[in-house]
């Protein structure tokens, strides 16, 4: 078995705050969603945060069938009935709640989560041991 990268095995950066998304009002129920760019382990990659029964819910913009981005246009995530968060390529249906595939080629799968809160006016991502900023702050 081979070790990950140095980097994997580096300390967690605190981010116990989180960090600022964007404001609540942005996350419109079932509506488009705020795009932002987070490094999957060494990887920089797009997430998504959209607004889902009333609270924020947010996934790396990768499809668990083929490593794609799912959007058909840039922020849109949910199919034409609002329940389901569709991939524009091969139409994997996921729960918005908790990104799990419950129909198409990956059925059973899960969307890569990032943790986010609403605290006050503001939604904030938490970074955890694979989903970093993509720019670590100075120090
Ligand atoms: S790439 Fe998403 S369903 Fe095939």
């Amino acid at each position: 078995m081979t070790s990950p990268p140095a980097a994997h095995n580096a300390p967690m950066p605190a981010h116990e705050e989180g960090i600022e998304l964007c404001d609540g009002s942005a996350l419109e129920e079932r509506a488009a969603a705020v795009l932002f760019d987070v490094m999957l382990w060494d990887e920089p990659v797009r997430a998504f945060a959209l607004r889902y029964d009333g609270r924020p819910v947010a996934y790396v913009n990768r499809c668990a069938h083929v490593p794609a981005e799912m959007d058909w246009q840039p922020g849109q995530f949910l199919d034409d009935s609002r329940e389901w968060i569709i991939c524009s390529i091969h139409g994997a249906l996921y729960q918005p709640a908790d990104g799990l595939c419950v129909g198409g080629p990956c059925r059973g799968s899960r969307l890569i989560p990032v943790r986010v809160e609403e605290r006050g006016d503001k939604v904030y991502w938490y970074p955890s041991r694979e989903i970093r900023p993509l720019f670590a702050p100075c120090s």
